[in-house]
């Protein structure tokens, strides 16, 4: 009986979809010649709907599997027309999913999605996904900062066990990355590479089940979004691919990170200007740089952050473990960070603050910073590489940070020999709230006198 309820309602839409191709057109333009939507590919789409495609999916889910909009699937044909396509179509659809199908690899040019779907849009990806094979394969009429764009979505499900590959290799190998000239020098020239996946402007979304690698640049970059949950994801990239961060969010607000594994050359997870309202839990990191709040300030612009939680995480073999790092002459502030129950096995930089951040090691001293305050550093043990302290706190001279709380700090020496450490301290002030190991004894007292009370920095 619920079979037969279950093929009615599948054969229903595939009647509808085979002899009305654009039914999502008929609720939204009565002009089928201005309409922005791809046209249709020709022969029709086939098979769009089938009971075996369908079976995982909710009862009413209408599939537009990207392999009827002609999609090849051979990892070399440019599949990026018919992804288009199933997109436009499916966009317009109630209930809809774009299936990626399993056991192909579709090769894509730079794209940009463009919402707002119907509601209950889903991007279903079981199979993979690939770039062009480098930047001689990008199409000279794309931007190279950035491949899959999702721009102006309201509401979107991107999930599945599939992969998406981006073939970073010959990226990273360009002259102009760090020591990849001739002679192992850094060359000048242009630089740009791609980030993999980017969502602008966009809210309720939700990330979840894939596999993605390789990156060219950042893996994944949320910018201008809200409300968006992502999880359970695997991002991997070799620990001297350059820029590779994890996931890097900026200007967005509601954002949940949750059980993610990340290997990769950068940050595993970095966050920018403009975020408030993130929460980050079991998030297992190694190698990279460790989880970054920064760099904010760049060429004095004001940086505001605030309510960010990281919380039952591993950190290892990383360059850092939880960051802040801000440029000088920046404003702003960030402020309400909390990094908890975090696990550290032989990282460089455990806990590291740094308002002196600069990639020359020749910027000026300026006078202006964010100002950063009511940061909590609680229950994060674990073992440091003993080439740096295991905790490193360095503000701004004309703007201290202020109220900085150490928890449960336990950090010891990940091997024998010359250790280093002391802790470091400048312009910081804090308390311990328990014996903490190694004792930073360096922290300030009470509060800075050269701050204005009830100060929230212009943000
Ligand atoms: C933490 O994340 C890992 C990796 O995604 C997952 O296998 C594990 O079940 C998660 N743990 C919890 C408590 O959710
Ligand atoms: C901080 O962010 C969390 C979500 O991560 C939210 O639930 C909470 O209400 C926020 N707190 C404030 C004071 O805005
Ligand atoms: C900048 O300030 C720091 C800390 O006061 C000091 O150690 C350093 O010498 C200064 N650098 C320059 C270029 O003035
Ligand atoms: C200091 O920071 C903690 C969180 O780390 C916060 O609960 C407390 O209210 C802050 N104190 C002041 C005076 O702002």
């Amino acid at each position: 009986m619920l079979m037969n309820f279950v093929l009615t309602q599948i054969f229903n839409f595939s009647f509808c979809f085979l002899f009305l191709p654009i039914h999502g057109r008929l609720h939204t333009s009565t002009s089928l010649s201005l309409s922005p939507i791809s046209l249709p590919p020709s022969p029709a789409p086939t098979a769009a709907v089938s009971p075996s495609s369908n079976a995982n999916s909710a009862i009413g889910t209408t599939v537009f599997n990207v392999i009827s909009f002609g999609a090849i699937g051979n990892g070399v044909t440019d599949d990026t027309k018919a992804f288009k396509m199933a997109w436009d179509s499916a966009c317009q659809t109630e209930d809809s999913e774009i299936l990626v199908p399993k056991g192909h690899s579709f090769m894509l040019q730079s794209t940009i999605f463009t919402g707002p779907c119907k509601s209950g849009f889903k991007m279903q990806i079981d199979g993979t996904l690939v770039t062009p094979d480098g930047p001689d394969s990008w199409s000279k009429r794309n931007s190279k900062r950035q491949w899959l764009v999702f721009y102006r979505i309201n509401g979107m499900s991107m999930q599945g066990d599939g992969v998406i590959d981006g073939r970073g290799e010959k990226w990273w190998n360009l002259p102009c990355k760090p020591h990849k000239g001739i002679n192992g020098k850094t060359l000048p020239g242009p630089c740009d590479s791609p980030a993999a996946i980017r969502f602008f402007m966009s809210s309720n979304l939700r990330v979840q089940g894939l596999e993605v690698k390789n990156s060219p640049q950042f893996h994944f970059k949320f910018d201008n979004c809200q409300n968006v949950l992502i999880e359970s994801l695997t991002i991997k990239s070799p620990a001297l691919s350059p820029n590779t961060d994890g996931i890097h969010i900026q200007n967005s607000n509601n954002v949940k990170i949750y059980n993610l594994l990340v290997s990769n050359g950068d940050d595993c997870v970095s966050i920018g200007t403009g975020c408030y309202n993130v929460d980050i839990r079991n998030i297992t990191c190694g190698p990279s740089h460790g989880i970054s709040i920064g760099s904010l300030g760049d060429g004095n612009s004001r940086a505001c952050v605030s309510n960010i939680t990281v919380r039952d995480s591993i950190i290892k073999n990383s360059d850092n473990g939880v960051r802040i790092k801000t440029w000088q002459g920046g404003s702003g502030s960030v402020s309400s960070i909390t990094f908890h129950n975090i696990h550290m096995d032989t990282v460089r930089n455990p806990i590291i603050l740094d308002q002196y951040y600069c990639l020359t090691k020749k910027c000026p001293n300026k006078t202006s910073a964010v100002h950063i305050s009511n940061i909590l550093y609680s229950n994060i043990k674990g073992t440091y590489d003993v080439r740096s302290p295991p905790m490193h706190f360095a503000c701004s001279d004309s703007m201290p940070c202020t109220n900085l709380t150490l928890s449960e700090v336990e950090l010891l020496p990940a091997s024998r020999g010359h250790v280093v450490s002391n802790p470091i301290c400048w312009s910081a002030y804090g308390t311990m709230q328990t014996i903490i190991v190694p004792p930073v004894l360096c922290l300030l007292e009470g509060n800075s006198e050269v701050l204005p009370d009830n100060d929230n920095d212009g943000c």
